[in-house]
């Protein structure tokens, strides 16, 4: 795996005009980005993804710190990174009087392309809008101009693709076929970045997350790894041929559990640790006589995580204000 983007130290103060109170919108973030990885960016409104990619793709400087994309700095190398990035911004940006067609003309002209047209008719292919190509822009659905901005930020095959809340505003088909053509440009030679504050989009199409609140990183990696130690009790759950309360009431007695309880035919054990007592309580069943069907370890998911992270930071920062 080699790491595409890396973020260092990377800060953003505004100063409110009206009022002159300072912003801290992003507050020394770091993390790195693997090549062809779809990597998301999830947190609540307001918590400075739009700043943080932003400065990303060179369109605002940092306060503080520095990021790489490729090796080149987005503090020395902005010309060199604009070749190599896509930027979908948050209003879809799209010449409304202009085809089609003008659009990516348009856009393309910016970029030494060979064979413009040709390009332009493949991408168009591949987001299945080859039928539309002579249509205004304002005339097309809202979908529709959102296929068209993500077209747009792949016309000159950039490396890394910058998407800030691609499904905002759209129906929930729209947006399912948008987050499709997204899963379908996934490649090695491609990485994507996704803004959102929508945590079914960034389960559904992410690799992996981080996920950022008030300007700071919460947690980062596979929602797997996110969940890690982040409660202090675990549940295994163990599906028995047949239950016996003789079981449960052995089990009940170590020392390691704290908590357990029979659900649809299977019991579920609160621990601290699954690694170390799962062999342990498959054992003592055994013993006890009990023919065991299936052992799992309840995952949480992506919301679960999310809600627990954001009910810490609130519990934080109520302990800090007092
Ligand atoms: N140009 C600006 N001037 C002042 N404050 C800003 C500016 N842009 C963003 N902010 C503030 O920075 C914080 C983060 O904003 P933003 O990055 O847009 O969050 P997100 O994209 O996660 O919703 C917010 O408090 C926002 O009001
Ligand atoms: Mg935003």
């Amino acid at each position: 795996m080699t790491e595409i983007i890396r973020v260092e130290n990377l800060s953003k103060k505004f100063i409110n005009k009206k009022d002159k109170t300072e912003v801290l919108a992003v507050d020394n973030i770091n993390f790195s980005v693997n090549s062809g990885e779809i990597f998301g960016f999830l947190g609540p409104n307001g918590a400075g993804k739009t700043t943080t990619i932003r400065m990303l793709a060179c369109l605002l400087k940092p306060t503080l710190g520095n990021a790489f994309l490729n090796g080149m700095s987005i503090l020395e190398d902005q010309e060199n990174i604009r070749s190599i990035i896509g930027f979908l911004t948050e209003n879809h940006g799209n010449y409304e009087n202009l085809t089609v067609k003008q659009n990516l003309e348009f856009f393309g002209q910016f970029y030494n392309i060979q064979n413009l047209n040709e390009r332009i008719e493949n991408i168009l292919e591949q987001f299945e809008m080859l039928d539309r190509i002579d249509m205004y822009a304002g005339e097309l659905s809202k979908g529709l101009k959102q296929r068209l901005a993500l077209a747009r930020t792949l016309i000159h095959e950039p490396k890394i693709l910058f998407f800030d809340e691609p499904t905002a505003g759209l129906d929930p088909i729209a947006a399912v076929k948008v987050r499709e053509l997204i899963i379908k440009l996934k490649s090695r030679n491609r990485t994507i970045f996704i803004n959102s504050h929508n945590l079914e989009e960034v389960q559904k199409v992410c690799d992996r997350v981080g996920i950022i609140d008030k300007g700071r990183i919460k947690r980062i990696g596979t929602s797997d790894e996110i969940s890690k130690n982040l409660w202090e009790f675990r549940i295994l759950e163990i599906k028995l041929k047949r239950l016996s309360d003789e079981i449960i009431s052995q089990l009940s007695k170590l020392d390691f559990i704290k908590e357990i309880f029979p659900i649809n035919g299977s019991i579920r054990i609160h621990l601290k640790d699954l690694e170390e007592f799962t062999p342990i309580i498959v054992e003592k069943v055994v013993k006890l006589g009990g023919k065991i069907i299936s052992v799992e370890p309840i995952e949480y998911s992506l919301e679960d995580i999310y809600v627990k992270l954001m009910e810490d930071s609130k519990i934080n920062q109520q302990s800090g204000e007092k």
